[in-house]
This record gives structure tokens, sequence and C-alpha cells, in this order.
């Protein structure tokens, strides 16, 4: 359970590194987050190599002491269990606690995140050290929450020793409980792989060539539930002695290594660390795309964002600023995306280590002299403004179907084209988020009943299940939309015979002959059924369409005049198909089209509008957020609307300045067809590239 009361408003604060620090500069913190308007810090994630400085010797006094001071200043601490990094002394006493690469290195001393989550030694530790902590401050007044670990998986998500190795064997034997069954599932009886034995059995480590598909995706299940039991020792912990005290783990958004939507069932709140890249044309894409996951794994719980740059990271190549303003607006995204915290890192900006040259809310300059502490500060005091939003839910009829399990199958080598799944799943978010919607991240097991469309921009790896939820939801009047490559295999990446795709050719109406991807570069014409060409790239295909309807034809070719994009009634729904990857603005205007038969109400929105909706009980909160640095942009807006906040009625037609932040309650539910946007930069969808509708 996470209550958001206790903490009177919108969480804000950052992770608190106080024994980089002499004693001095932690008073003078304390006061310093007072002014800014902190109310929560995480304190300790990397403090194991201070708290226990040999093994079995703590030394707590100086947290104590930390913990009393924030107490006394009001700060609330969500408290880390300091396991992130293992200090020396651990990786010295247990070297095969070190974990391994793929190529049989095992990674040494120096840098951060050192452990095998295997070792036996290593967890009993961890076990230790979080008892430790959990008994300690368990009735300590500025306990919020537990911030366990840090960023599991974030430099090793795969370990691929012989302790993992054993570990993988159990893993593989509660899965399949016979050899035959594994045997079966990984396909062996092809070049010589029949294992006659468990002890065979091995991480696809550095082969000689492609290592068994189906191996290598259980491997990275195995990887993911590998951690999460670590997860589990901590939580087990804290569980028992604090079992009223919130838990969490700081997530990296789409972290290909972990299964987010297996691991959010065991906190009580998710918790985001988004770096978007300040240099990108469009960094609230990528972090939108995250926030939407975020509230999407536990069923539209309110998050919080726990890390984020005040100004620069220091971990790329080369490192932009967050130009004045840009911090702001994209807090406010965070908050109209389903955030009940924004907090960054680092409080107080590092003289020494790694990361020295990353941002703080306290720069190197120190506070007065510094725009990041005024813009922090400035923020810190705008939010006492928007505590209404920590009760808003935001709700969408619109849903990406997304799966770890098909990403991972996706990106295996051996493929008809070497596809990314993160691009296409961008493009797809870009083009709904350009017609005015809120989305959701929906698992494919999960229940659809809340929307009107779903949107798989490929869905390679489709279970029994969810090929059955699927057609459920179409049946029942729902409109799905499916790209390119979806339903070929099932759950161990088996193919289905007959005629692609296996798993949905009823819902889809058609089958395919054969595909025909593109080259890198390579395009080729779409005629979309207005008339209009198109250059489609990456993939083609052989469409046979059994009750669809063409909407849009290949043009050159053997496949000149064949189906490239199909629409199927199935049932009281829908059932779209793309064979192509379509540019933008023709895959945003197919997405208009299928919304517009089903009356979802939308507006066009062009890419740097980040538009959403929130949902009070009291009525709904329109967030227009100009994420550009130069270009202003004027919304007409629907009648009836006041600022957030102030109350003062707004007029019906709004200049947004760059990096401008407007945030306009409704009574009701905001008339998102009455929302009209002039200027800004490519606006999606045109009236020409649309594809016609009937219904
Ligand atoms: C991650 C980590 C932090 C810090 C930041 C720097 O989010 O959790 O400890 O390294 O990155 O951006
Ligand atoms: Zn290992």
């Amino acid at each position: 359970m996470f209550d958001i009361k206790p903490f009177g408003g919108v969480i804000y604060g950052a992770d608190y590194n106080p024994e980089q620090w002499p004693r001095e500069v932690w008073r003078e913190d304390a006061r310093l987050m007072n002014e800014a308007g902190v109310n929560l810090v995480s304190l300790g994630i990397f403090s194991w190599a201070l708290l226990e400085p040999r093994p079995g010797e703590y030394d707590f006094g100086w947290l104590d002491e930390v913990m009393d001071l924030l107490h006394e200043h009001g700060v609330g601490v969500n408290l880390a269990t300091a396991t992130a990094s293992p200090p020396p002394w651990l990786s010295l006493k247990y070297p095969d606690s070190k974990p391994v690469t793929a190529d049989g290195v095992r990674l040494e001393v120096g840098g951060r995140q050192l452990y095998c989550p295997s070792h036996a030694a290593f967890r009993e530790h961890v076990r230790t050290l979080t008892r430790q902590i959990a008994v300690r401050y368990a009735a300590h007044p500025a306990l919020r929450m537990w911030h366990v670990n840090n960023e599991y998986g974030c430099h090793i998500d795969q370990c691929y020793c012989d302790l993992c190795a054993g570990n993988f064997r159990d893993w593989l034997h509660g899965q399949y409980g016979t050899l035959e069954a594994l045997n079966a599932a990984w396909g062996t009886a092809f070049w010589s792989q029949r294992y006659g034995d468990w002890a065979e059995i091995q991480p696809p480590r550095r082969a000689p060539t492609y290592p068994n598909p189906t191996q290598q995706l259980d491997w990275r299940r195995f990887s993911s539930d590998n951690i999460l039991e670590l997860y589990r020792l901590e939580v087990g912990v804290l569980r028992e002695v604090t079992p009223e005290v919130p838990v969490t783990t700081n997530f990296l958004g789409f972290l290909p290594g972990l299964d987010y939507f297996k691991w959010a069932r065991e906190e009580d709140v998710v918790s985001l660390d988004a770096y978007p890249d300040p240099s990108d044309a469009a960094p609230h894409l990528d972090a939108g795309m995250s926030y939407d996951l975020m509230r999407s794994l536990r069923g539209g719980q309110r998050w919080i964002l726990m890390e984020q740059a005040p100004s620069a990271v220091n971990w790329r190549q080369h490192n932009a600023v967050k130009r004045p303003g840009l911090m702001r607006v994209l807090n406010h995204q965070a908050l109209a995306h389903g955030a009940s915290g924004l907090m960054f890192f680092q409080w107080r900006a590092s003289r020494a280590g790694a990361e020295k040259y990353h941002s703080g809310m306290v720069q190197h300059v120190g506070p007065e002299r510094s725009r990041v502490w005024r813009e922090v500060k400035a923020l810190g005091q705008e939010l006492g403004s928007l505590s209404a939003l920590t009760r808003a839910s935001v709700q969408s009829r619109v849903a990406v179907m997304f799966d770890w399990n098909n990403w991972w199958a996706l990106e295996l080598d051996s493929k008809p084209a070497a596809l990314k799944l993160m691009p296409l799943v961008r493009k797809w978010y870009a083009a709904l988020r350009g017609l005015g919607q809120n989305v959701d991240f929906v698992h494919p097991d999960a229940d659809l009943g809340a929307y009107d469309v779903i949107a798989l921009p490929n869905g390679y790896l489709l279970t029994q299940g969810a090929a059955e939820n699927l057609r459920t939801f179409v049946q029942g009047g729902g409109t799905f939309i499916a790209g390119f490559f979806s339903g070929i295999v099932d759950k161990h990446e088996h193919v289905g015979l007959g005629g692609y795709p296996g798993f949905l050719r009823d819902v889809l109406g058609l089958w395919v002959e054969e595909w025909a991807p593109l080259q890198p570069g390579e395009t080729t014409r779409v005629r979309l059924e207005a008339g209009e060409e198109v250059q489609a790239t990456q993939w083609a295909e052989v469409i046979h369409p059994e009750g669809a309807e063409v909407l849009a034809t290949f043009g050159e070719d053997y496949l000149a005049g064949g189906a490239a994009v199909t629409r199927h009634a199935f049932g009281a729904g829908q059932a779209y198909y793309l064979g192509s990857d379509l540019p933008q603005p023709a895959l945003a205007g197919l997405l208009e089209g299928a919304l517009r038969a089903v009356n979802v109400p939308l507006c066009i929105v062009p890419e740097q509008l980040d538009l959403s909706v929130s949902t009070l009980e009291e009525g709904q909160v329109l967030h227009l957020l100009n994420v550009h640095p130069t270009a202003p942009l004027t919304v007409t807006l629907p009648a009836g609307g006041e600022r957030l906040g102030g109350g003062d009625s707004v007029p019906g037609t709004l200049t947004l300045a760059p990096y401008a932040a407007e945030l306009i309650r409704y009574a009701g539910v905001v008339d998102l067809a009455a929302v009209r946007v002039q200027g800004g930069e490519a606006a999606v969808a045109s009236e020409q590239q649309k594809l016609p509708v009937s219904g």
C-alpha cells in the first residue's frame, strides 16, 4: 500500500549522499532543502562500504545523525538498503561474487554494481545488511519508504558465471520438469543439440555461432527472474520488520534486461529514473513513453520520478544542459503522465568521483549564484499549488501492447531481418500522442476491457493466451491494429504453420505467404486508397486477404498490387494489419482513421506539444506543455476552463511560449475535439494522408 498523504502534496527531493561531505555541509544542506521545498530524500544508496567497513562491523553513527537532522528539518527519508554496490572487501573475500560476461571475463573492482546475483555469501551479506538497517531505523520518525538496492540490471543484467549456470538449470527444471520437454521446446533435434543430462546445459555463452534461440530467450527470462529473487530477498526482510512501510526499487523505463510487468507486482509504488537527452529534438517523447509505462505497470497507480538530472548528466559523450525552462516543463510532463513525486540525482553535485560533472540541485557554484538552483527552488514552490494532481487518474482509451518476451524474441539473431522493437514502439506511440491521446502500455495477458483501441506495433511473439485475449477483445467490439511480423511464434519461439500469422489469421482475416524484408535505406512504394503513394521501409510481404478489406497496396516489384494494409470486421470489432513500416504521417493518418471510426475523441497535436488529460473527482485537467526551446504555439480551447491553482478563467485562445506549461481545469470532461493547435513543427497527420474509413 502506498499513501501519498504523509507527504502533504507532491513529493519533491533528490538522492542525498552526505557521506561525500563534511558535517558542516549537512546543516547547510538541511536548511537549503527547506528553502527548496524538499520533503523527501533518498539516503544511503551507495553507503555499504561506510556502514559496514569490515565484515560484520557496523558504523551507523553518521547515518543516525543525518536521519535526525533531516527529521528536525521536516524532511522525510526514502531509506536505501545500501546494497547497490558491495564494498571492495566483499569482492576480495569472495572472488566468485564478481559477475562474469558472456565471453567469460570476470569483472573487477573499481566501478559499482559488482555482484553476481546468485552468489550465496553475497546474498547472505545483503540479507544481513538489510536487516540491520531495517531494524535500526524501523521506528525512526523520518522514515517514509524503503528504496531497495538501486537500478537493478543497469550495468549487469546477465551474469554468465557457473553459479548462475546452476541457477539457470534449476529454473529450467522448474519450467519444463523433464529434459524431454526442454529438448522439445528448444528444438534441439537440430544441430545435434539434444541434452541427455541437465549438467550439459549452459548459459548462452560466447559460442562458435548463434546459440540456440529458445535457450537465449529462456536465459533472458531467467536472468530477469534471478535478479528479481535478489530483490525479493530484501523485500522479505523489510516486510517482516516494517510491514507498513512502502517499498520501491527504481526502474529504468524500457530497460531491456528486466521484465518490469513482473517486477512491479512486488512493489508498493513504482519509481523511475529518467534521463532524456536534452540534445534530442523531442526529449519528451522518450520520457513520456517511460512515464506511461510506469503508470501502466500497476494498473494506473501514480508513480514517483525517483531520479532525473537537474541539468546535464556526465555519462554521455557530450552532455547537453537543460536550457532554462526545460527542467520545469519536463517535470510538469511527469505530473501530467501520473507522477506524484519529482526527485533528482543528486542533491549536491559531487566534487570528486565518477559523477562530479553530473548536475545537482546544488551546483558546484553553490546555491545563490546558480540558475539551476533558482529553477529547482521555483519548482519546489510551484508544486504547492499542484497537490490536487496527486489524487488524479490518467485514463486512456488507447493502449500500446508491450511485452518483454516479445522484445527479447524479436531481437534474437537469425531473423528474416534485424528488426528493433523500440523504434517501432516509439513511432506508434508518437503518432498516438499526436492524436491527443493519453496512452497506456498494456501487457498481452491483461484485461483489455477498458480500452477502445489496442495498438501492437509488433507482436512477433504472441502466446496462445494473448492471441485469445485479443480475439475476445475484437469480438467484443474493440479495435485492434497490428504491425507487420506479428503473431508469428509462440512462447518457445516456434513458428505457427500454414500461413503467417498463425496465431492471428482469423482475427486479421488474412494469411501471409512470404516476407520480403527491405535492405537498410531501401524503400518500397505503398499506394493508399485515396491514390496517394508513400515510401515505406523495412518490410514488405505477400498478403492474401481472407475476408479482410484492402486499405493500401504495394506499388512495386513482384508485390505490386498486393495488399499492404488491411482491415477486417471480426465479431463486433475491427482488426487492422500493416504489412510494412509506413512513414510517420501515413501511420498517423491510419491510426487517426481507426480512432475516428469508433468515435474516440481526438485532436491533432504537433510533436512539440505534450497534451494530456488528468481526471479528478471534480472534473478534468488539460495539461498543455510546449516542449520546444524557441517555437510558440497557439491553442484554441474548449470553453469553461480555469487555470489550475490560480482559478482565473482562461481566454478562448492561448499562446504557449517556448517551454510554457498551462494546466486548465474543467468542471466536466475536456472536449478534446474542440482543441485546435496552430503553429508547431510537423503536425503528424495531414488530410491527404488519412486513409479512408467507413462507419
Ligand atoms: C543513475 C543512478 C545514479 C546516478 C545517475 C546518474 O540513475 O541511479 O546513482 O549514477 O544514474 O545519472
Ligand atoms: Zn553469476
